[in-house]
């Protein structure tokens, strides 16, 4: 093993977690390498959710991540929560000031990796992190087309994915934390029409939970409830529109191509602790939840703003005491995410084993919320999202402009 590198932070992939990290670090002066054994093309090309918190795009756009932000995401004002056959509209402006943002997370990707490239950053794809040394010079050995070699570090940041290499070192074990698992999963297709509202539309109807999400005007992202066994080629593409059709009865869905379809597992997890000596994980490496709700890349944003500032400290002033509560002070926010996604999922799902009591009970409650403004309000700031909490205490991002 000829080749030895050394850094002050490395981080193992180029998600949205890593790289606005790296964009943190570096507005701070610090040094940063990132690996990930995806291509480039892959990572940008991977579907995954698509809304997004007021405060995560703002913070996305302050810190330089996202310079094109402001022309790529979509403000959104509110959803349709369709039950009792009707739609039932949240008004996030009215209710908390603030509103979501239709963003999906490979356009973010996009912007955050020409980003980083445009700066200089060291960013290696197709590099993959085979073992991780826990030490006060963490070293981090990585593998690509020309062989082995070791990154040595000040400290070494796992923001790679719920298959983390680095997580095991930080908690102990792989499995190392607290587990939910859902009879359930959702059925997404990617479909070349055009939009059928402008906003989103959440759907729990007497045979499933069903949602109707968008990419551009003539791209929509859809999905249904379905058995987490189900296989993706098992439906015909008027069977899939059929049974999209039937969750939302009150509305006409736009028929057009599907483009791809796939099987999305349901899982809840948080890891026992974030951080071990000069290692720590962040995003779907330290938690994952289920899709209900589009939480997973606001929780990584939230936990870097908070890691980024505990290693300002660290590195540039050899305080120690930030990144020893970081674990701590993150989880408050992570749990308070994973309660949300939990009780989305909760409310509109149907279970398979659910009864007639279970039915009219989860009524009960969806009829209960929307008819209180405490309780449409309560919804929309978890939608929304909450302020940030960084080193130097709560950042909450400017309001936006009340239009006249
Ligand atoms: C997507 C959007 C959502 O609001 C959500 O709750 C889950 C997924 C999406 O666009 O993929």
């Amino acid at each position: 093993m000829s080749r030895t590198l050394r850094t002050r932070v490395a981080i193992v992939g180029a998600g949205p977690a890593g790289l606005l990290l790296s964009q943190l670090l570096a507005n701070d002066g610090i040094e940063s390498v990132i690996v990930d054994q995806r291509t480039r093309a892959d990572i940008e090309g991977t579907v995954k959710a698509g809304t997004l918190e007021y405060g995560t795009v703002q913070f996305l756009i302050q810190s330089g991540s996202t310079p094109h932000a402001a022309t790529v995401a979509e403000r959104h004002d509110g959803i349709e929560v369709w039950f009792d056959g009707e739609p039932h509209r949240l008004d996030f402006p009215a209710l908390t000031g603030r509103h979501a943002y239709l963003y999906p997370q490979h356009s973010v990707l996009i912007d955050q990796i020409a980003t980083r490239l445009g700066a200089g950053q060291d960013l290696r794809f197709e590099t993959t992190a085979v073992a991780v040394i826990d030490s006060d010079q963490p070293v981090l050995r990585v593998q690509d087309a020309e062989g082995a070699y070791d990154i040595v570090c000040d400290f070494l940041v796992g923001a790679d994915g719920a298959r983390s290499i680095v997580r095991p070192v930080v908690t102990g074990s792989s499995h190392g934390g607290y587990f939910r698992e859902y009879p359930y999963a959702w059925f997404g297709i990617l479909a070349a029409t055009t939009r059928v509202s402008k906003e989103l539309m959440y759907s729990a109807s007497p045979d499933g939970f069903a949602l109707i999400s968008q990419r551009t005007d003539t791209l929509q992202r859809l999905y249904f409830q379905c058995d987490p066994e189900t296989d993706p080629d098992a439906f015909t593409e008027a069977e899939l529109w059929a049974e999209l059709q039937r969750r939302i009865p009150g509305k006409t869905l736009q028929q057009g191509p599907i483009t791809r379809r796939d099987v999305l597992r349901f899982r809840s997890f948080v890891a026992s602790t974030l951080r071990r000596g000069r290692i720590a994980i962040v995003g779907d490496a330290a938690h994952t939840v289920p899709p209900t709700g589009a939480k997973g890349i606001n929780m990584a944003v939230a936990d870097v703003v908070l890691l980024a500032g505990s290693l300002r400290e660290l590195l540039l002033y050899g305080d120690e005491r930030p990144i020893d509560g970081f674990s701590d002070r993150a989880m408050k926010r992570i749990w308070s995410s994973q309660h949300f996604s939990w009780w989305m999922t909760s409310m509109t799902h149907r279970a398979p084993d659910a009864d007639e009591f279970d039915r009219h009970r989860q009524l009960g409650e969806l009829r209960t919320l929307f008819s209180s403004e405490g309780g449409r309000r309560y919804l929309a700031e978890y939608y929304v999202g909450w302020p940030f909490e960084t080193v130097d205490g709560i950042w909450s991002a400017p309001l936006p402009a009340v239009a006249a």
